[in-house]
């Protein structure tokens, strides 16, 4: 029994921002956001549009793909939707898998979602996997979605120019694949790891019941993102490493055994130091933060997208992903193709 990836699709909003736009509004430059974290433009959610209109937009394109013309068929036959984003739609309910189960019509699915902060795709896949290995369900939707641009501090340059909002989706199945020897197939491992003695590092402060809104009050509370970069950048090259190696410790195999990383996207210079470290060629990761910057939950499956639909990923390729974000969290699975 197999775990494998069916299709994958996307959805980034439609308004880009580039830097030079951007600066008009920040004291920043393009020279400045290029040279610290690789990042050219970034795709901004409408005011109206929340986090599962990206969800579903990017859940739609997966089930097109892998049957087009039939995603509502293919809907029907889903047992499970799970969302992995810090930026739900309602804070605790309803979640946003449950806003996606209903826009698909996707009426025979379990649904929730996971709080992994830019890990939880990584979480979330290992999570369904999990879930389809029991019982009698046997297909599930696995979604990154996170519209971070409205929780973002727009006065604060060292965290606005990092960020963007985006949703990937992958359709998983367990099928009768084996799982061992030449011929395996699927989700063959997966690290997750936690250092919750870094929560403080990354955090909303406001909003959760340890910092209620209150009616009427003044706010004295950060209501967007907080992030002592210095100290997040120290714990991702750490947390990148740790996780690639334990990977392939655990499979007994080398890198050059593994084709393609995809890699979180949150700054281009954690995956170069990583790729140092590990004596890698920089072209092992595949990366697309120039383009769309650091759209948390949805970097893993968006890129995973992108790279699958270049053509080069074949059947029985082996891939790694690996992830870092608040919470702190950390993780990565190993998926033959
Ligand atoms: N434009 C121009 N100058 C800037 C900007 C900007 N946007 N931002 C900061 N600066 C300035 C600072 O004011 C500082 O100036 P000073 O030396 O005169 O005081 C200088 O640039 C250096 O600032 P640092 O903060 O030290 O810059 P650093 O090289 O550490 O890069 C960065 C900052 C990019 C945030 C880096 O620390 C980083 O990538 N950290 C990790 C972030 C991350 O990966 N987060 C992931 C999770 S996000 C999530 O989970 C939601």
């Amino acid at each position: 029994m197999a775990i494998e990836i069916l299709a994958t699709g996307r959805y980034l909003p439609e308004r880009r921002v580039t830097n030079d736009e951007l600066a008009k509004t920040v004291d920043t430059n393009d020279e400045w956001i290029r040279s610290h974290t690789g990042i050219g433009s970034r795709h901004i959610a409408a005011p109206e549009q929340a986090t599962s209109d990206l969800a579903y937009a990017a859940a739609l394109n997966a089930l097109e793909s892998f049957a087009p013309g039939k995603a509502a068929e293919t809907a029907l036959t889903l047992d499970l939707i799970v969302v992995a984003t810090g930026t739900p739609d309602y804070y605790g309910f309803p979640s946003v898998a449950c806003l996606v189960q209903d826009r698909l019509g996707a009426v025979n699915a379990g649904a929730f979602d996971v709080s992994a902060a830019c890990t939880g795709f990584v979480y979330a896949l290992d999570a369904a996997a999990g879930m389809l290995g029991i019982g009698n369900r046997k297909r599930a939707l696995v979604i990154g979605a996170d519209l971070l641009t409205k929780i973002t501090n727009w006065e604060d340059r060292g965290t606005c120019v990092l960020f963007g909002d985006a949703a990937g989706a992958a359709l998983v199945e367990r099928t009768d694949a084996p799982v061992t020897g030449e011929a395996k197939r699927g989700l063959i491992q997966s690290v997750l790891r936690a250092q919750g003695s870094g929560a403080q590092e990354l955090k909303c402060d406001r909003g959760g019941t340890r910092n209620p809104y209150k009616d009427g009050e003044t706010v004295d509370k950060a209501t967007h993102i907080y992030m002592n970069g210095r100290a997040v950048y120290t714990f991702a090259v750490k947390a990148f490493t740790e996780v690639m190696q334990e990977l392939l410790d655990r499979e007994g195999i080398t890198m050059d055994q593994v084709k393609k990383i995809i890699p979180h996207q949150a700054n281009e210079r954690i995956v170069q130091a990583a790729a140092k470290r590990f004596g890698l060629p920089e072209d092992k990761f595949f990366m697309n933060i120039e383009k769309y910057a650091n759209t948390s939950a949805a970097t893993i499956p968006v890129a995973l997208d992108e790279y699958a639909r270049t053509g080069e990923l074949q059947r029985g390729d082996l891939i790694m992903t690996v992830g870092f974000g608040g919470g702190l969290t950390y993780g990565g699975n190993l998926i033959v193709w």
